[in-house]
């Protein structure tokens, strides 16, 4: 089996946590384009979307689903997204198509976060993954300089600006054997927007498809 028909087998087992009069956290990648593809067959049941991304939000609209902001939603009741990594307590790192800001914001307004990846972005310790971080642009270098102090080299992601109209730095090299922890650090660092690490809200469920099935941890 291909990444892209993992990528559609976790995407339909992601559709079974969808209950009546739900108003649905959805997240960005290919992953989740997969799953807004099958959003028919749970149409129905869905009472709205709040959506991470400019992107989600044209696909979902195109299947005639409403999209809310998040301040008409309130509470969530779930939130479904993708993952570049995860490790066995479902920490993530995310941000690789550079959602992570509104990504995180809607995880962190939601009651369940439901999680999809396939077998190869399971790892034992998160950092193989650069880890992605939104910077506004005035402290693109002084953020940089400190991932140079933590360890970590820092590449700006060519040609792309965020949906807040930031700039997002890829970080080669780091071991991220304290998830929570450095996550916080990273929060810390003036001219950070967000970091991709998930950990301090990490997923409650994590749904891996390999060649046979889907484990869900
Ligand atoms: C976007 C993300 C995605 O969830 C992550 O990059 C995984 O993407 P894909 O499903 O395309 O592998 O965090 O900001």
């Amino acid at each position: 089996m291909n990444q892209l028909e993992k990528k559609n087998k976790v995407a339909e087992a992601a559709l079974q946590y969808i209950e009546n009069g739900h108003i649905v956290g959805i997240g960005s990648g290919s992953t989740v384009n997969c799953f807004i593809d099958m959003l028919d067959k749970v149409k129905s049941k869905i009472e709205a979307v709040v959506s991470s991304s400019e992107l989600t939000t044209k696909l979902v609209e195109s299947k005639n689903i409403k999209v809310i902001e998040l301040r008409e939603a309130g509470k969530i009741p779930i939130y479904i997204d993708g993952a570049d990594e995860a490790n066995k307590f479902k920490q993530l790192i995310k941000g690789g198509g550079g959602a992570l800001t509104r990504e995180k914001i809607v995880a962190h307004s939601s009651s369940k976060f439901i999680c999809m990846v396939d077998d190869s972005k399971y790892v034992r310790m998160l950092g193989k993954f650069p880890l992605p971080i939104e910077v506004i642009k005035m402290a693109q270098s002084s953020v940089a300089m400190e991932m140079i102090k933590l360890g970590g080299r820092p590449v700006l992601r060519e040609n792309f600006i965020t949906d807040n109209g930031n700039v997002i730095l890829d970080i080669h090299g780091l071991e991220i054997n304290e998830p929570i922890k450095l996550e916080e650090l990273l929060n810390n660092i003036p001219g950070v927007v967000t970091n991709g690490i998930f950990a301090i809200r990490s997923a409650d469920k994590l749904l891996i498809a390999n060649e046979k099935n889907i484990d869900v941890i």
